[in-house]
């Protein structure tokens, strides 16, 4: 049983949960994943291990369903069923990469943390472009503080930074500054657009996928994507991927092919927290 140590509530949507897991913790990479489960009959919920010690890891995770809303109900002194991993490659560090610019989109901070807080370690100049949907949707800015040289802000409502998006953003930025790489995690279409600004400025793009998982070892082909034409599973081939190539409209299209069985179990099975 993995033992959860510390949680957090980082805003109304999202939570912070350090859970003892020391094989898991042992072996952990920057870019690497876990899949929890929290009870016998949990469904598998795939998250990126944001930060590991020896014997613990850290995850982040936006309440958004059914399975998300269960892990958030669990507390300090109770346990987890079971936690597998680390899963996925680890991200690939482009050595020549000396100026990155990070950009995160909502809970997208999450699993953009470790591989900026990477390259600032290997002395790669950091800058990270932050958004969400208000001043409390931003994650992690102060941990992001500790290594990262600018941070810029953009949120919809405008309460903090720039309103609008992240892309406006680092648009005025590719006026004045110039970047190796771009680093860009959050929902698809975000990712998507960062990717053809980026493009047009003639800057690199990683993106990290989510793709829905099942066994997350590359045996259900749920998790596939296309790229260049040729089939990848995220699970074991990603979840980063340099973006050029990526058809992120056939993505867009098979993150929703569950939305409704997934509401009918929101509302079938989700009763009231005693
Ligand atoms: C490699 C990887 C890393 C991830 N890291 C994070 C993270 O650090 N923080 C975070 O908040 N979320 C992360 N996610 C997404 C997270 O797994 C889903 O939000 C979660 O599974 C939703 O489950 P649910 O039952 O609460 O919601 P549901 O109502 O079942 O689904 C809500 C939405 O979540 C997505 N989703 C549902 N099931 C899965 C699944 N098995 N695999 C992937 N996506 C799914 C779909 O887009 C779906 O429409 C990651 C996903 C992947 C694949
Ligand atoms: S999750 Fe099954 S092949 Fe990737």
């Amino acid at each position: 049983m993995y033992k959860i140590v510390s949680k957090e509530i980082l805003n109304v949507d999202v939570e912070l949960m350090t859970v003892e897991a020391p094989f898991v913790a042992k072996n952990a990479k920057p870019g690497n994943f876990l899949i929890v489960r929290v009870d016998e009959n949990g469904e598998r919920i795939p998250l990126t291990i944001v930060e590991n010690d020896e014997t613990s890891v850290t995850i982040i995770y936006q309440k958004l369903g059914y399975s998300t809303t269960m892990l958030s109900r669990m507390e300090v002194g109770d346990s987890l069923h079971d936690v597998v991993g680390p899963l996925g490659q680890p991200t690939h560090i482009r050595e020549d990469a000396k100026r990155i610019l990070g950009i995160a989109g909502g809970v997208g901070s999450a699993p953009l943390f470790p591989q900026l807080k990477e390259y600032a370690r290997r002395g790669a100049h950091v800058d990270l472009v932050i958004g969400g949907r208000t001043k409390e949707h931003l994650i992690l800015v102060d941990k992001y503080k500790q290594f990262c040289e600018n941070i810029y802000y953009a949120t919809d409502d405008g309460s903090f930074g720039t309103k609008g998006f992240v892309t406006q953003v680092a648009e005025t930025l590719y006026q004045e500054k110039t970047y190796d790489l771009s680093i860009v995690i959050g929902p698809l279409i975000m990712m998507k657009n960062a990717y053809l600004l980026n493009k047009r400025y003639n800057i690199e793009t990683d993106v990290s996928l989510n793709p829905i998982m099942i066994d997350g070892t590359g045996m259900c082909g749920n998790c596939r994507v296309t790229i260049n034409g040729k089939t990848k599973f995220a699970c074991v081939d990603g979840p980063d991927f340099p973006a050029d190539g990526i058809d992120f409209d056939e993505l867009m299209a098979r993150q929703g092919y569950y939305k409704e069985q997934e509401k009918h179990i929101c509302n079938l099975r989700l009763e009231p927290k005693k």
